[in-house]
């Protein structure tokens, strides 16, 4: 199992100026709680427990005051910065020293998954042990993402970044699952036309070497984009509709810590005493006293 994960949390998020300017994108809300909590969420329901989260240079305060460390969910955070952005497969350089020997997880700090089964579906993309997969799912403008294209048998046939011409609607999420090779293969890559470094280049040598696998997140299961101010509305209104119509909250972190049993009622507690009195509190105070 991969024990090992990265979120990438950086970038300037220039898109969503001004809101961006003061405050990092990943710690904006959606609905009732920071974006990060979103994708941290997910690495954690992969039982994964070892997490480095590369932010934006001179942006690391902002983070500290809402995920200080991991000990309230059991979990280890390592804090690593991003002079700027370089693209996604940086994150495997800056990170070479926290991945060591592992294989590894990633996750886009701005990426919302949410779903029925996905937590199996999580547990079993993180037994890889060679070569990469992503995850894949169906979308209605697959030009704004990387794309890939399958044959009958969920193999990758080709993959292409924001292709301007038709490929395929399956869109690569940001959640990839990689072996050990990625330091390698992302100290090998060039900059691409505009500057970046880019995952497709990355996927595409694991492609050339016949070790790159696909998993496809069905239409029961939503991936929702935060790239702009519309998408952060509209997932919040997502999440809004769903914690409020079943009393379950997306991506309460300590309820996956104690589920996981990771942690007790009293980490929760002092969980509690952190947030102080808000709604947030109120459902973990309910979480211990069932
Ligand atoms: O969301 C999935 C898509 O994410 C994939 O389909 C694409 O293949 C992949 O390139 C990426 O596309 P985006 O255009 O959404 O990437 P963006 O530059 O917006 O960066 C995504 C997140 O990663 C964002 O939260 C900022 C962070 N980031 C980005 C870069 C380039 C960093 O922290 N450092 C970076 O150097």
């Amino acid at each position: 199992m991969i024990k090992k994960g990265i979120i990438l949390a950086g970038g300037k998020g220039t898109r969503m100026s001004p809101l961006t300017k003061a405050v990092n994108k990943q710690l904006l809300p959606i609905y009732d709680k920071p974006l990060i909590f979103y994708p941290l969420s997910i690495l954690m329901l992969a039982k994964i427990r070892d997490i480095l989260i590369i932010v934006n240079k001179g942006q690391l305060n902002q983070y500290k005051k809402i995920i200080p460390d991991g000990k309230k969910l059991g979990i280890k955070i390592t804090y690593l910065e991003q002079d700027k952005p370089r693209g996604l497969p940086d994150a495997f350089v800056i990170g070479e020293k926290f991945i060591g020997k592992e294989n590894v997880a990633m996750i886009l700090g701005d990426n919302f998954f949410y779903g029925q089964n996905l937590t199996s579906k999580l547990l079993d993309n993180a037994k890889i042990k060679k070569g990469a997969r992503v995850i894949l799912h169906k979308v209605q403008k697959p030009e704004l993402y990387g794309v890939a294209k399958i044959n009958k048998k969920n193999k990758i046939i080709s993959i292409k970044e924001k292709p301007k011409k038709y490929l395929s609607d399956l869109a690569i999420t940001g959640l990839y699952f990689f072996d050990n090779n990625v330091i390698k293969y992302s100290k090998k890559l060039k900059p691409s036309k505009r500057g970046e470094l880019e995952i497709t280049d990355l996927l595409n040598q694991y492609k050339t070497k016949k070790q790159l696998s696909a998993d496809l997140i069905g239409r029961g299961g939503a991936w929702l984009d935060t790239g702009s101010i519309e998408d952060f509305y509209k997932t919040s209104m997502f999440v809004s509709a769903i914690e409020n119509r079943q009393g379950f909250k997306i991506a309460c972190l300590e309820e996956i810590a104690l589920n996981n049993k990771w942690i007790e009622s009293k980490h929760i507690n002092q969980s509690i005493k952190f947030y102080g009195i808000c709604d947030y509190s109120k459902y973990l105070k309910n979480l211990i006293n069932k």
